[in-house]
């Protein structure tokens, strides 16, 4: 990749990413939004526009882990796993950019494009797949057919495109 990418975001909503799930669409539009503003941000506004993101993405990640511990996933699922990597590598990256590094923060947020894309496509939708044959209701948290539950916890995402790598997001902040 190189930095001339950096300033156009790598990611837009379009229906193709939707999952049939209006509460969870509508949170990852929200998402992509946010998103973009900070790629588009200039340095003055960078941090603040990332803290932003890293709000939403920690209320949009818990959203998603407790519909998983009502339907049948182990606290511990991957899908959950993951959520957790990407939350503690945005606060690192937050971290880092107080200190100046204010490029490491825009090529976080190019890397976080680009692995949310993957991530709705792939574990969001393995989910949203999973709640709806358990007719479950994001608005009420009502499952209207708990017989769809597997016997014992879920620990996989839950849809068998399990992918445990966060991607270049997270070596970016380990680095
Ligand atoms: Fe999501
Ligand atoms: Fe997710």
């Amino acid at each position: 990749m190189t930095t001339a990418t950096l300033d156009s975001t790598p990611v837009q909503w379009s229906p193709t990413l939707g999952l049939e799930m209006p509460v969870m669409d509508d949170t990852h539009e929200a998402c992509i939004d946010l998103l973009a503003a900070v790629v588009e941000a200039p340095d003055e506004t960078l941090l603040s526009r990332w803290a932003l993101l890293i709000d939403h993405t920690q209320e949009h990640f818990d959203r998603e882990d407790q519909w998983m511990l009502d339907t049948g996933f182990a606290p511990d699922n991957c899908h959950s796993s993951q959520h957790s990597i990407i939350l503690q590598v945005m606060r690192e990256g937050g971290k880092r950019g107080l200190l100046g590094e204010l490029d490491l923060v825009r090529h976080m947020a190019y890397e976080l494009g680009l692995w949310l894309a993957n991530h709705i496509q792939s574990m969001d939708a393995a989910l949203a797949l999973h709640l709806r044959s358990a007719g479950f209701d994001a608005v009420t948290g009502s499952v209207s057919h708990p017989q769809a539950f597997a016997s014992e916890a879920i620990h996989s995402c839950g849809g068998g495109s399990c992918d445990t790598s966060p991607g270049e997001a997270v070596q970016t902040a380990r680095c």
